[in-house]
């Protein structure tokens, strides 16, 4: 009898996916909601991505295992922050990475609640509140599509912060050199 072709799984193995993966750079963002008591929570996410302008829509993955992952699908709102490159402190302290802030206390983070109630960061570049559209399974994460009832960019002059190679990462030279590609329209 032939021998079975390994499944998918069996061929990608856990330390390839994140080699590979993490050569796509991406921002970190803090995704908050509010758990039972009032209680503000948040988890460093950076599978974060824009999807549709009409309707506008984004979409974080949560792993299963996430705490905040039965509070999104309770509350069905949630907030997206995205940091600025000061905030490494905040990005470990709410990944439960060793950290002097106290994730229990919402990382000591100065914070105020947006229009839907959702936790806003002082901290963070730009704010995005969703209210949840639908929920998709996929392996062991959930994609929480989230469709935008506000949002907010901060008049900061600070860049943001960036994830490559499973490590932080400034934009060290991009307030000097000229920007490459088309001109921004905005
Ligand atoms: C830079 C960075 C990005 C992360 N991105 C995600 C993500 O996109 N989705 C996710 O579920 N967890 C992500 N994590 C892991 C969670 O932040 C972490 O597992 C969680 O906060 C652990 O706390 P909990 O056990 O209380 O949920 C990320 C961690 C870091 C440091």
């Amino acid at each position: 009898m032939a021998a079975q072709a390994p499944s998918l799984s069996q061929r990608v193995d856990p330390a390839g996916y994140r080699a590979v993966l993490g050569r796509y750079p991406t921002g970190i963002t803090v995704v908050t909601t509010v758990a039972e008591g009032c209680q503000p929570i948040g988890t460093t996410v950076n599978s974060f991505t824009s999807v549709s302008l009409d309707p506008p829509l984004v979409l974080v993955a949560i792993g299963r295992e996430r705490t905040i992952h039965p509070v999104i699908a309770s509350t069905r709102h949630f907030a997206v922050n995205i940091l600025d490159e000061e905030s490494t402190a905040l990005s470990d302290c709410f990944s439960g990475a060793p950290s002097e802030l106290p994730r229990e206390a919402f990382c000591d983070a100065a914070h105020e609640l947006g229009g839907s109630g959702m936790p806003l960061l002082d901290a963070a570049l730009a704010t995005i509140e969703c209210e949840l559209d639908r929920s998709i399974e996929a392996g062991d994460h959930t994609l929480y599509l989230g469709r935008i009832t506000s949002l907010a960019a901060r008049a900061s002059e600070s860049w943001p912060l960036l994830y490559f190679r499973g490590r932080y990462l400034r934009i060290e030279h991009a307030g000097t050199e000229e920007l490459l590609g088309k001109p921004d329209s905005t």
